[in-house]
């Protein structure tokens, strides 16, 4: 069985992250989805919503597990039995961090291949972060989030009005 591991903070899930999830769950018989816990960031959604977001959006991909993790990811994918990890790349800024994070992963574990997907052209602007500073600032971020996003947006954030 071919399993990949995507990794991420998510925080929150992004039209970009989706797309990554449909086209990667399509290339292996199984894609489990984690979300890390790094206790050094101070996330905006706790691990529990972050993985509650992101079964609520691909409920309708059979493949798809959805999980979290804490520590080595070389060590995670291993124990998950998975052979590969899935990252998705936006732009050139991005190819730096994660060529150093795919060398130091190989030399941790060189049995697990990383694998990337180049993100849809359309969300290569795209992070977490931006759509925070975004919504925050009460600019309109339906088209780069899913509604349910949206919404679990407006429970957290206080959007400041100029
Ligand atoms: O969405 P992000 O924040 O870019 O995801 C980063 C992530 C989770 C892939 C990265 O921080 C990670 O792999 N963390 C696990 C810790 C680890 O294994 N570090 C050594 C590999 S470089």
């Amino acid at each position: 069985m071919r399993i990949a591991v995507y990794p991420g903070s998510f925080d929150p899930l992004t039209k970009g992250h989706l797309d990554v999830i449909v086209r990667a769950a399509k290339q292996f018989d199984k894609l489990i989805v984690s979300v890390v816990r790094n206790p050094s960031k101070s996330p905006l959604f706790s691990v529990s919503e972050r993985v509650d977001i992101i079964e609520h959006a691909t409920k309708d991909i059979p493949n798809i597990e959805v999980s979290h993790f804490e520590g080595l990811l070389t060590s995670y994918v291993a124990g998950k039995g998975a052979q590969a990890i899935v990252k998705g790349l936006r732009a050139i800024t991005d190819f730096e961090y994660e060529f150093q994070m795919a060398l130091m992963n190989r030399q941790l574990n060189p049995d697990i291949e990383t694998m990337f997907l180049m993100t849809h052209s359309k969300y290569a602007y795209l992070s977490s972060s931006m759509v925070k500073e975004v919504f925050k600032l009460g600019g309109d971020v339906s088209e780069l989030v899913i509604p349910y996003v949206c919404k679990k947006l407006s429970q957290k954030v206080k959007v400041v009005n100029n």
